[in-house]
């Protein structure tokens, strides 16, 4: 996709057309937007200038409105509707970035760690990072983002589990921030945002950890998140092997997606990964994926260069990732006859989950103060859309011949207003919880699990869940 005439004059026709920042929902194995009903497919990148090594600086990719205009920008030349970020500084201000992303019809699925102490687990020893201070990070990253009806989905982990050691130590830990993230939710967050987990593919331990995560009624995740780079340079959909990794998923009882891919071990990439993703070859089971990622880094997986002035320069493979999604339909359809497994899911038992400790008592939550109270409001700040915010950036854009783009303003395409949030959770069990997890690997499933009623017989199920600080009651006063 390169800046010609043609291109640009095509988007100027599609500024008339409008669609709105609505919610997304969980329904089944499919997101949907919660207003039109329709499945929500993720078309989307992964997004953290400057990696990990900012983050460590205090960097945080959405505080700077005139960055996040010239990024926006591009992002909707790209054509896409979500990215994700790995890690967020939650004492800081994203309302302008997030207010951008929303006009431009752009959500956000947002890691609650950052690299830095106290804010993730230890994937080899999670017992000595499994923390009060721990917990209060993740749910102030929840609490701010839950202001801001384009944050799509939270995850609770990227990769935590990638090797033997950490699939032994870890598995139960992850669960548990699940498990802690949801109690949050119920107590504390006026909106059900789903909360998922982003995995290393690797074969040792997918089906185990998928299974271990998607069941029982405690620290169930709402969506699998898949890590792949499988599918290299001109391949097709079985020599790649994503026949097989619909094959493996055929039967999830939740959303999937890619929550990263794009291998580049060939150059330059030619993303037909991307036809395949968005056909029915693969909508019966994924919904979408976010390619890593957007910026240049050391590892060399970028569409666009940031240069020592804060300017982009767009590279090649930005352009051809925008030819292969401006090829996908606009609404995906999905085979008839798809599978729609129902929830919950029991737990198998542990020695069936090959290749992880599966242990399913949880260790007790940290976050019971949290979870009662809340974090504290005047620290970590709800986030909230502004009026009026920044459409062009100061910075410099450059196509991939070199050239100057000077018309780079962010076409609002979306509306969005910001919501009405009442105070408390959305006082329903959905798996969160905050003693030691059951430890049945049988039969739990059954209980009250996923009941998305608002009413008396909701809160009555809830109950008999066993919350041992009476936690519940808390959100159901809220919602009286
Ligand atoms: C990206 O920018 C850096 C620093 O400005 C430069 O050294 C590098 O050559 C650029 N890479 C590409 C692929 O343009
Ligand atoms: C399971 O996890 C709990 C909580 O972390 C721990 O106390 C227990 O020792 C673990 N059980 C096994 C068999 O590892």
């Amino acid at each position: 996709m390169r800046f010609t005439v043609a291109f640009l004059g095509a988007l100027g026709l599609l500024g008339g057309v409008t669609t709105a920042i609505n919610t997304i929902e969980l329904k089944g194995r499919h997101f949907i937007d919660s207003v039109t009903k329709k499945e929500f497919f993720i078309k989307g990148v992964d997004y953290q200038p400057g990696g990990a090594a900012n983050v460590e600086k205090g960097g945080d990719p959405l505080t700077d409105a005139d960055k996040c205009a010239r990024d926006v920008f591009l992002f909707q030349q790209l054509g896409i509707n979500t990215i994700r970020v790995y890690s967020v500084d939650p004492t800081q201000d994203h309302n302008e970035c997030m207010t951008i992303l929303a006009a431009a019809g752009i959500y956000l699925v947002l890691d609650v760690n950052t690299p830095l102490e106290h804010q993730h687990l230890n994937n080899e020893e999670p017992w000595t990072t499994y923390t009060s201070m721990y917990s209060e990070h993740i749910f102030s990253v929840m609490h701010v983002f839950s202001g801001y009806d384009n944050t799509l989905a939270f995850l609770a982990g990227n990769e935590v589990i990638f090797d033997p050691t950490s699939a032994k130590a870890s598995p139960n830990y992850v669960k548990a921030v699940v498990r802690d993230m949801k109690a949050y939710i119920t107590n504390q967050i006026h909106r059900r945002i789903p909360v998922g987990y982003s995995n290393a593919d690797d074969l040792r331990f997918r089906t185990a950890l998928a299974a271990y995560l998607e069941c029982g009624d405690t620290g169930y995740i709402d969506f699998w998140g898949v890590n792949s780079y499988q599918w290299c340079g001109k391949n097709t959909f079985t020599g790649s092997g994503y026949d097989k990794l619909v094959e493996d998923y055929k039967d999830y009882s939740l959303p999937i997606f890619f929550t990263e891919y794009g291998c580049n071990e060939v150059r330059p990439r030619i993303w037909q990964e991307v036809d395949a993703l968005y056909s029915e070859k693969m909508t019966g089971v994924f919904s979408g994926g976010l390619v890593y990622e957007f910026t240049q880094e050391p590892n060399d997986y970028g569409l666009v260069n940031i240069t020592k002035d804060e300017d982009a320069v767009i590279l090649k493979e930005f352009d051809s990732l925008g030819d292969a999604f401006e090829k996908t339909p606009k609404e995906p359809t999905i085979p008839s006859g798809s599978s729609n497994p129902t929830r919950p899911v029991d737990c198998p038992a542990a020695s069936k989950l090959t290749g992880i400790t599966a242990n399913f008592t949880l260790p007790t939550t940290q976050g019971a103060e949290y979870i009662k109270s809340g974090v504290d409001k005047t620290k970590f700040v709800k986030g909230k859309f502004v009026t009026g915010p920044k459409f062009t950036t100061t910075h410099k854009i450059t196509d991939s011949e070199g050239k100057e783009i000077t018309e780079k303003t962010v076409k609002e395409v979306a509306t969005y207003t910001q919501s009405d949030i009442p105070d408390g959770g959305i006082g329903i069990n959905i798996g969160g919880g905050t003693g030691t997890g059951s430890d049945s690997a049988s039969g739990s499933g059954s209980s009250s699990g996923d009941s998305t009623k608002k009413n008396g017989a909701g809160s009555a199920k809830s109950m008999t869940f066993g919350w041992s600080l009476g936690l519940i009651t808390i959100g159901f006063a809220a919602l009286l």
